[in-house]
């Protein structure tokens, strides 16, 4: 078998163990949870990763029906909405797995036979949606306060770095042209709406060597973030009143210290001072900011910051280098199933000197999502980025439950500034320079 053949099927492979083992432990009661925001039913979402294949890789390259005739009608995300989800008849337990193992054996099996450039597209996209659905199913379990799973080690195991504590502090970058996004010809996989590298003109800067922390966070709820109208946006506002939220997600005060904790998956522990702030949304993160004097970092300010190399002349895809070591220096992979201190990962600096640009949290910014100079929608998934430009904001680097081979230094991930469910914090800039 040729070699890039056989590191995609054992990538694929290696995809596929871990989505089973994040919900491998779980009774179908808890698999049959109830309508969940704009989550999805997890037995929905097995159904939607093979599905993905399914169209995207068989359907689309060789034109064949679905494995599972009535697939179109269950698991299109385009075509079934969110409400909709929860009331679909959907296949047992068993017969999603069923159809998940016919559809990987007919995707293991063209693998081998052809791998043109067209076809590693489809393999490659289809295998980062299945990363892509296996952080979902981590917030999932985040969310409905299940126990973390036990997954299986993607490598060596790796031990948590203890007690790095705080990375206090800005970096300053000076401004110039910039080349944001992916350059052509990279051999890593790009996104549509990552394509191409253009240029754009920042103004020196001055950007957090870290992202904000637990106890930097605590400081403005402490001090009546939450309740004090003129640190807010005006929709921000109306999100933090309409919902009545006066405190982080998943924080709580001790009943008889009055400290706060935070719950994670099934626990609640006293809140670490130097992990990032998380479960953060982008109206809770532009608060913060005004209340610190700070503000959001745009996303080609952020990039920036973890990509540009002087000394080398050019633009770094991770921000220690071009290369992707087995053991990156970084939390990702959910290898750790949580946060780290900020001060974690050296190793990982960028050029400027920005820590934890990849891993830990996702990182909001001030940019809208928005398609760049020349965009074109890349076959076959036509709806991975045009329907959602305009209101999403955009999130950059991954958060502990990304897997490293999904992003870069140009990896664009975009949500609604209210979610507060996924794995996301922000590091801020400073007004002036
Ligand atoms: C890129 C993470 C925003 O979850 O909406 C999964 C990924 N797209 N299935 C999302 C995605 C289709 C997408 N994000
Ligand atoms: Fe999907």
């Amino acid at each position: 078998m040729p070699d890039v053949a056989e590191s995609l099927v054992l990538a694929l492979r290696d995809a596929r163990r871990r989505t089973l083992a994040l919900i491998d432990d779980l009774s179908d009661r808890q698999l049959e949870v109830q309508q969940l925001g704009m989550l999805n039913p997890l037995r929905w979402e097995l159904g939607h990763v093979a599905f993905f294949f399914d169209a995207n890789v068989l359907g689309f390259l060789d034109g064949t029906p679905p494995l599972l005739p009535e697939a179109v009608e269950l698991y299109d995300s385009f075509r079934v909405d969110h409400d909709e989800r929860w009331d679909l008849p959907l296949p047992s337990r068993r017969a999603t797995l069923d159809y998940m193992r016919r559809v990987a054996t007919a995707v293991e099996r063209r693998v081998v036979e052809c791998c043109t450039e067209r076809d590693r597209y489809c393999y490659e996209l289809a295998l980062l949606h299945e990363d892509m659905h296996g952080e979902a199913f981590l917030t999932m379990r985040q969310v409905l306060g299940y126990p973390p799973p036990a997954l299986p080690e993607p490598g060596p195991p790796r031990r948590p770095p203890v007690d790095a504590g705080p990375c206090p502090g800005d970096v300053h970058v000076a401004g110039g042209r910039f080349e944001l996004g992916a350059h052509p010809g990279r051999p890593q996989f790009v996104f549509d709406n990552e394509k191409w590298s253009h240029p754009v003109d920042v103004a020196s800067f001055a950007i957090a060597r870290a992202p904000v922390t637990n106890a930097e966070f605590m400081a403005f709820v402490d001090d009546g973030g939450y309740a004090c109208r003129a640190l807010w946006s005006a929709p921000g506002w109306r999100w933090r009143c309409k919902h009545a939220i006066e405190s982080p997600q998943y924080w709580s005060r001790d009943s008889g210290t009055g400290a706060w904790h935070r719950r994670v998956f099934d626990r609640h522990v006293p809140l670490a001072p130097h992990q990032p702030m998380v479960h953060v949304g982008y109206h809770e993160a532009e608060a913060f900011c005004a209340w610190a004097g700070r503000r959001l970092p745009s996303e080609a300010e952020w990039e920036m910051a973890a990509s540009v190399n002087v000394s080398s002349g050019g633009k770094q895809l991770y921000p220690w280098g071009n290369e992707l070591p087995p053991l990156p220096p970084a939390n990702l992979d959910a290898a750790l199933l949580g946060c780290v201190d900020v001060a974690a990962h050296p190793g990982g600096d960028s050029a400027v000197g920005c820590r934890q640009m990849l891993g830990n949290v996702w990182e909001w910014t001030s940019s809208s999502f928005y398609p760049y100079p020349g965009y074109v929608v890349d076959l076959p998934y036509r709806e991975y980025s045009a329907p959602w430009f305009g209101y999403r904001k955009v999130l950059r680097g991954g958060s502990f439950a990304t897997r490293a081979r999904l992003v870069s230094t140009t990896y664009r991930n975009f949500f609604t500034p209210d979610r507060r469910d996924i794995f996301a914090g922000f590091r801020t800039c400073a007004r002036t320079v």
